[in-house]
């Protein structure tokens, strides 16, 4: 690197650094929100460059049981849990619930260690709180987000953060035409509002699994929730196990974060913009900006930290989400899915 540009290089750190402090935010990404606390305890993210398949930036866990048999309600399909967390091609339980599935979503493909969209965002879409909620989204919007990640312009502020470098990876490798038909196909699956709020002191205890997502330890253990979002399933052994696709989750938020995330969502409270100017009166999109009402509350405190960091690029966003505080991301997130 020569001097000149280096000298660039400080230059420019040092304007973010104040940027952030300006912005009363210098604190890491919050380790609730991206799950990544196992680490230490757990694998770190495997090392994952550019040019990398995408399942060699995955954390594996160990293989799911071939003589373990699940049944849903409503359904008379049955699975082997190794077929329900099979990648190139994951156990569908409802295919009434969506449109005939373009190959990459229902399978990925074998051959450049893609795993199939349906394995991580479910077959409908819906999406787990440590991914993303993709039904219901502009076409455009996620063709756009899809040509960011490939673009290298939409990271995770948390690089430990294996699925999203693995989002990441896939985008680099799916064709145009892959991205239009998963694209056309997200898009044209209606949301189903899934996520329960609960304002609360006392949470039962959780930890995160590989990936981020939080689980309720066995037992009746309860700790403080203190400032923070816990996100669980509803049936954790029917998301964890079973990857049912309707069975949703609980947001537990801190006491009085509703009320004050709806006066920031719907006035701004001083350090914002009214989120209803572009999202549409509803929060249920309007042109460019996406849905964002009663969507997972942990993905949508990511994407305002990581927004906010500059490792998710977005013009539009970008002075909304400068001055808000971890606090401010907490109450905005627990209005949002209480919509
Ligand atoms: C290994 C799990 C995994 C697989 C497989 C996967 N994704 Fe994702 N996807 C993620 C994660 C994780 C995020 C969000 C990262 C974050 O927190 O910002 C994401 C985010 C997205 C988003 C952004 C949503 C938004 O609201 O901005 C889109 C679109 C998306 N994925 C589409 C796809 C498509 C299409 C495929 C299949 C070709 C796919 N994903 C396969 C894990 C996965
Ligand atoms: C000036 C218009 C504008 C305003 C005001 C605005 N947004 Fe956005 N927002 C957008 C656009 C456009 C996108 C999608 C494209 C992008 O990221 O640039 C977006 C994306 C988002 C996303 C990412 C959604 C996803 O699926 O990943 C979130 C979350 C979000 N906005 C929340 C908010 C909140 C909360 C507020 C109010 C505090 C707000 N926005 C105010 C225009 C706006």
């Amino acid at each position: 690197m020569s001097t000149h540009v280096r000298g660039l290089t400080l230059a420019l750190i040092a304007v973010a650094a104040a940027a952030a402090a300006a912005s009363g935010q210098v604190a890491a990404p919050p380790p609730w929100a991206y799950g990544c606390t196992a680490v230490g305890t757990e694998p770190a993210a495997p090392p994952c460059t550019t040019e990398s398949k995408p399942l060699d930036c995955a954390r594996i866990g160990a293989p799911r049981p071939k003589d373990v048999i699940h049944k849903l309600p409503d359904t008379h399909r049955t699975f082997t849990e190794y077929e329900i967390h099979y990648d190139y091609g994951p156990a569908d339980w409802y295919p009434d619930d969506h449109p005939p599935m373009p190959e990459i979503v229902a399978r990925g493909r074998e051959s450049d260690k893609l795993r199939a969209c349906a394995l991580c965002h479910y077959p409908n879409g819906q999406g787990k709180p440590e991914n993303a909620p993709v039904a219901g989204l502009p076409a455009q919007y996620i063709l756009q987000q899809l040509q960011l990640f490939r673009d290298g312009k939409r990271r995770s502020a948390d690089p430990r953060k294996a699925n999203a470098n693995e989002m990441i990876q896939i985008a680099r490798y799916m064709t145009d035409e892959e991205m239009k038909a998963a694209a056309q196909y997200f898009s044209s699956i209606t949301w189903r509002p899934w996520i329960k709020v609960v304002e609360t002191d006392t949470v039962p205890k959780a930890k995160p699994g590989m990936n981020g997502l939080f689980l309720p330890q066995p037992g009746t253990d309860t700790e403080p929730l203190g400032q923070r979002i816990l996100e669980v399933p509803e049936h954790p052994d029917l998301t964890e196990r079973a990857r049912a696709p309707r069975s949703g989750m609980i947001a537990y938020v801190p006491v009085g974060s509703v009320a004050r995330g709806e006066e920031l969502v719907a006035k701004g409270g001083g350090r914002t913009v009214q989120c209803t100017l572009c999202h549409g009166a509803d929060l249920q999109g309007a042109g460019a900006a996406p849905p964002i009402a009663d969507r997972q509350a942990s993905y949508i405190v990511r994407q305002l930290y990581d927004m906010q960091a500059g490792t998710r690029e977005s013009p539009m966003m970008k002075a909304v989400v400068a001055k808000l505080t971890d606090d401010d991301m907490i109450a905005i997130a627990a209005y949002l899915a209480s919509k």
